[in-house]
């Protein structure tokens, strides 16, 4: 089961509510592993639909060589696997964009049959950001990131879950920053008191996933 990080940050809000998400998945019995996008050198999709060439012989690969070739062609064969981003300008960060594009879209296709991913698999989604949880939806950026929910059930063929952790902190000191706009104390409250209860949906989402995933 993957677990793969959007953020820059390998130690930030996203990759330790994947470190939870991957433990509850562990305490299942599954197998994990984590990728940080950012370690990897590549580009989003091409748009050169050599994997939608009639007789092109790449249907379902992406033809594109570069650094996330590898996880590619490992995730064909995952039983579950749970995408973390931050919200970046109201919406996920560029490399999990490009990720997205190059893992599902070779998947996709323009035929009645949908989907050409070799086996239904569960697939759930982390979003952590700085927005309140109203302001977010307000903003639209609950809708902004529902495509990724829907292609993901459309694509591997089972439904995807979300988790949100809103308001998250930043910065380790934010009076080193130019921050008023943000209050620290309100910052540090919420991580002792909100954050232990994301990291526990996310311990449970990554179980529940693994328990749905049936790959030991
Ligand atoms: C370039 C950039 C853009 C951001 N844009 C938003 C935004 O539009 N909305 C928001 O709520 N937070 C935004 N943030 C804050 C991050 O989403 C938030 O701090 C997140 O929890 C960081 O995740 P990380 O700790 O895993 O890196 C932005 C941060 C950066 C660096």
């Amino acid at each position: 089961m993957y677990f793969i990080n959007g953020s820059p940050r390998t130690n930030g809000n996203t990759a330790v509510l994947l470190d939870k998400a991957m433990e509850g998945a562990k305490a299942a019995g599954v197998e994990t592993e984590r990728i940080d996008l950012y370690k990897l050198d590549y580009k989003g999709c091409a748009s050169c639909f050599a994997c939608k060439l009639k007789g092109g012989g790449s249907k379902g690969r992406c033809v594109q060589k570069d650094g996330l070739s590898p996880l590619l062609e490992a995730l064909r064969d995952a039983g579950a696997v749970v995408i973390g981003s931050p919200v970046y300008f109201f919406n996920i960060t560029g490399a999990t964009q490009s990720f997205l594009e190059r893992f599902f879209y070779p998947y996709g296709l323009y035929t009645e049959e949908t989907t050409c991913f070799p086996r239904r698999i569960p697939s759930a989604f982390i979003y952590t950001m700085n927005m309140k949880e109203d302001a977010a939806h307000e903003a639209g950026v609950i809708a902004n990131l529902r495509p990724g929910q829907i292609f993901a059930a459309r694509l591997l063929g089972e439904e995807s879950e979300a988790l949100f952790s809103f308001d998250t902190k930043q910065f380790d000191d934010y009076g080193r920053y130019e921050a008023s706009k943000f209050s620290e104390k309100e910052k540090i409250e919420r991580l002792r008191l909100q954050f232990p209860l994301d990291c526990r949906a996310a311990f449970e989402m990554g179980k529940r996933i693994a328990e749905r995933s049936g790959v030991k």
